[in-house]
């Protein structure tokens, strides 16, 4: 049993347990808000000293006091005690030693739960900057390695089979439009948390004349909240955060998949450098990516977050509960993982290479064509269900006769078949011609690709 210190010693008596102490305590992952506890004090001080509630030379001793403060955190000279609870705790109650009374009227008209509403919010704002940067650097990663392979064929796979043939740039591309939504997602998401609680105090407010909204705007809000009982339970914007991370964490993985795939001999699609991949410690020819399967591992983590955050809010009764607490854990956990996978993924993508002649020796494999000959004889005037059940039934054909492409077969076969076909039938069938000459907008043809490729540049240097 060690002796209680806390603020309100005068309301609860007697000794306090320690595992209790570690239960309760959040400092050891909520101290890095510290810089955003200190910046919303400060806007608080100065607010109370523009009302006449505390003087301005009290407002400019707790505005030094916390800078301090926030230096000696920063050199990492600070002395935490878990005693404290919180980060809210432990600067309050450094500010108090260092400064005596004023430090004292800091806290006037405020409650931790206004408190760590503002400072989340502030803390996230900066995180989301920091994501959409991320996604900034890998959009251009995939933009810079799609500029390679515009001519580049490759196979595209529906249930993972082969589907119809593409530019290795346009597949690329597909992986620039996700983040694209997950980019307009954070935003959007930074936008509706913009808002400030800061004085709505534990719950309902204050009997002082405090000024929300000049606390709101030193603090770069774009409004206040207008509900102080809403406003101090709020965690709608940490879900909303963890399911952004959720999404971009689906995107990276479905890409890990993609290239795990590609990786094995099997596809031989690519080729990372040696540096993100790992070896084994038993077969000696092993080499594993690793990273890829952490990028997709890491994707569990995320998820897991979402459902800890979404479970969390369900069931607690209005408003502030204790509860709350865990909230950083998971927000913190779900930025963390997405940051350092987004990272991760540019690296992997600015070093891999396409292995295009082994794609293109295999783009026969498939019937890549089978499509494009359906369409053809669309325009030769049959409707297209007769005609997807022409070429169904010469795919059979080859397949019997152990041709491996619809090329191989001979006219009197394709007349047999259907009587509209003509020699210039043999002029649609290979994937690379069937690739250039899709017509619709954003087709996987070269053609598209090179403007996507155009449009990206643009966009993302203003990004
Ligand atoms: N550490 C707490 C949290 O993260 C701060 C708010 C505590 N408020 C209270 N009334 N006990 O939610």
């Amino acid at each position: 049993m060690i002796k209680q210190e806390k603020s309100w010693e005068k309301r609860l008596s007697g000794s306090v347990d320690e595992l209790a102490v570690d239960f309760v305590e959040s400092l050891s992952y909520d101290k890095r808000l510290y810089k955003y506890d200190i910046a919303g004090s400060i806007a608080h001080a100065e607010m109370l000293a523009e009302q006449k509630i505390i003087t301005k030379t009290e407002a400019a001793d707790i505005k030094k006091g916390l800078l301090e403060i926030g230096e000696e955190i920063a050199a990492g000279k600070f002395a935490f005690d878990k005693l404290q609870e919180d980060i809210h705790m432990a600067i309050e109650a450094a500010l108090v030693a260092k400064i005596g009374d004023a430090g004292q009227k800091l806290h006037t008209g405020r409650s931790r739960n206004d408190q760590v509403a503002t400072d989340i919010r502030l803390w996230m704002r900066d995180e989301i900057e920091i994501l959409l940067a991320r996604i900034t650097q890998l959009q251009i990663a995939f933009v810079r390695q799609a500029d390679k392979y515009t001519e580049d064929i490759m196979p595209t796979y529906t249930h993972l089979q082969r589907a119809q043939p593409a530019t290795i740039a346009s597949y690329l591309l597909s992986f620039v439009e996700m983040l694209a939504r997950d980019y307009s997602r954070l935003k959007d998401c930074r936008d509706r948390l913009n808002v400030c609680p800061l004085g709505c105090g534990a719950v309902a407010g204050s009997t002082l004349p405090l000024d929300r909204e000049m606390t709101a705007k030193n603090l770069g809000f774009r409004d206040i909240k207008y509900n102080s009982i809403d406003a101090v339970s709020d965690r709608d914007f940490c879900a909303e955060f963890i399911f952004c991370c959720s999404l971009i964490s689906a995107h990276l993985s479905r890409l890990a998949e993609d290239w795990i795939l590609y990786t094995s001999s099997e596809f031989s699609f690519i080729k990372t450098d040696d540096a993100y991949c790992t070896s084994s410690s038993m077969m000696p020819q092993k080499r594993n990516p690793d990273m890829l399967e952490l990028i997709r591992g890491k994707t569990g983590t995320v998820y897991g977050a979402l459902v800890a955050m979404l479970t969390i809010l369900k069931a607690q009764p209005s408003t502030y509960n204790r509860d709350l607490q865990e909230d950083k854990i998971h927000v913190f956990n779900a930025a963390d993982t997405t940051d350092a996978c987004l990272q991760m993924t540019a690296a992997i993508v600015s070093h891999t290479a396409f292995n295009t002649k082994r794609i293109a020796d295999g783009l026969d494999e498939g019937f890549l064509d089978a499509t494009a000959l359906a369409e053809y004889l669309v325009r030769k005037g049959i409707p297209f269900r007769q005609a997807h059940g022409v070429v169904g039934g010469l795919v059979a054909l080859c397949e019997t006769e152990g041709k491996k492409k619809l090329g191989q077969l001979t006219i009197e076969q394709f007349k047999a078949a259907c009587d509209k076909i003509e020699e210039d039938v043999f002029g649609t069938l290979d994937p690379a011609g069937v690739c250039r000459s899709y017509k619709t907008k954003g087709a996987a043809g070269p053609e598209n690709a090179k403007a996507q490729i155009a449009y990206w540049k643009d966009k993302l240097k203003e990004q």
